[in-house]
């Protein structure tokens, strides 16, 4: 490597310069015009900070709980797909650095390490992001798996009914390897018009789903269930009706559907709805310790990560995972010392000033 990146966007030309195109096209690329892409960024960046002064910040303590398991960081590891297209050690090496950082790493459905050897690879506390597949069976089965195995809730994800148009995957004709946890139950064979995933995700996705399901998915595990997708005060409320145990504001990376808002503009929406009754995962655009306490103040408990991972473990496999978290932690707590926060029950409203605020 050339020099040590010095913030989590330089991971992203590693991974540039290390990946095949197709692969660092799959990773880094949105939906259709890349519009909501962009602005996740974006968005963030019209969130100014009101620090406070003079406050004792010579001790800093960023540890959070999620569920009730103790985190060292409000920054956990959001599902990716496939991250043997990255790098060989797949989520092996990613869950090794979720682990050494003391965070919680979600696990994809379609990952290529499977259940078994993610949950053997080290100890930690983990969670399960699930697809729910036309055949319930095999989804059925896999959250048994992941139950068996010691993951700690299920992530179920909803803005994936059908899978979003990513041009340049279907440009690449971008074609991923078996899906490990599936080998066997569901072909990924080669469509030779679009790219593989593209087709596997539909023939496999049950575009059927709805609140309902939430019942049937209660019946088979006894995991507590996080609604992965919300973006409406509709959805939030809804959301807490049929009992589930956590909200993940997220529009799927910009992957799914383009021209959604960014999520950091719809977090407080969808937090006033939920008035407190669960806990409120974000994620979308997270680059900077600055934007994990933007997210904090206007009410998320704990953001996920999802491209800078992929990234760093592109560009230096499981130190790379451990060097992203540890960068946007250590920004992170540069963040709260100089806003006047020495602890995340510090981190307020008042601390933000967003778009919105500056019409009032
Ligand atoms: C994703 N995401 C995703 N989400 C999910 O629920 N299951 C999955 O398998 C995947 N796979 C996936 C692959 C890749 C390459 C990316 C970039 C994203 C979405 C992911 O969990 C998360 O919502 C976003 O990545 C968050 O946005 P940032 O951090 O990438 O901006």
């Amino acid at each position: 490597m050339a020099s040590e990146p010095v913030n989590v966007n330089e991971y992203q030309e590693l991974a540039r310069r290390a990946l095949p195109k197709m692969y660092y096209d799959f990773h880094a690329g949105g939906a259709e015009d890349q519009h909501t892409l962009k602005e996740n960024v974006e968005a963030f960046r019209r969130i100014t900070l009101r620090p406070r002064i003079l406050v004792d910040v010579s001790r800093i303590d960023m540890s959070t709980t999620v569920l009730g398991y103790k985190i060292s960081a409000p920054i956990m590891l959001a599902p990716t797909s496939m991250h043997q297209l990255a790098h060989p050690e797949g989520e092996v090496a990613t869950a090794r650095a979720a682990a050494a950082c003391n965070t919680i790493m979600i696990l994809s459905s379609i990952s290529s390490c499977t259940v078994e050897e993610v949950a053997s690879s080290c100890d930690a506390v983990r969670f399960f992001q699930l697809y729910v597949f036309k055949r319930r069976d095999i989804s059925a089965q896999i959250v048994r798996r992941a139950e068996e195995n010691g993951y700690k809730a299920i992530v179920l994800t909803v803005d994936a009914p059908r899978p979003g148009r990513r041009e340049a995957d279907i440009k690449n004709k971008m074609v991923a390897p078996p899906l490990r946890n599936f080998e066997g139950l569901i072909s990924t064979k080669v469509d030779s018009v679009r790219s593989n995933l593209e087709a596997f995700a539909k023939v496999a996705y049950d575009a059927s789903l709805c609140w309902e399901d939430i019942r049937w998915l209660k019946s088979i595990t006894n995991l507590p269930i996080l609604i992965k997708g919300v973006l409406t005060h509709e959805d939030a409320r809804k959301a807490v009706e049929v009992g589930v145990a956590g909200i993940v504001v997220s529009n799927h990376g910009a992957r799914q559907l383009d021209y959604t808002p960014s999520t950091i503009s719809v977090l407080e929406e969808v937090v006033h709805a939920v008035g407190g009754k669960v806990p409120i995962l974000f994620d979308g655009g997270v680059r900077r310790g600055t934007d994990v306490f933007k997210a904090l103040a206007l009410g998320a408990q704990a953001v996920l990560v999802g491209r800078p991972v992929v990234h760093g473990l592109a560009a230096d496999g499981e130190r790379g995972v451990r060097r992203v978290i540890e960068m946007l932690k250590n920004e992170f707590e540069l963040t709260m010392a100089l806003s006047g926060c020495p602890s995340i029950r510090d981190i307020t409203r008042s601390h933000v000033r967003t778009e919105s605020d500056k019409l009032h």
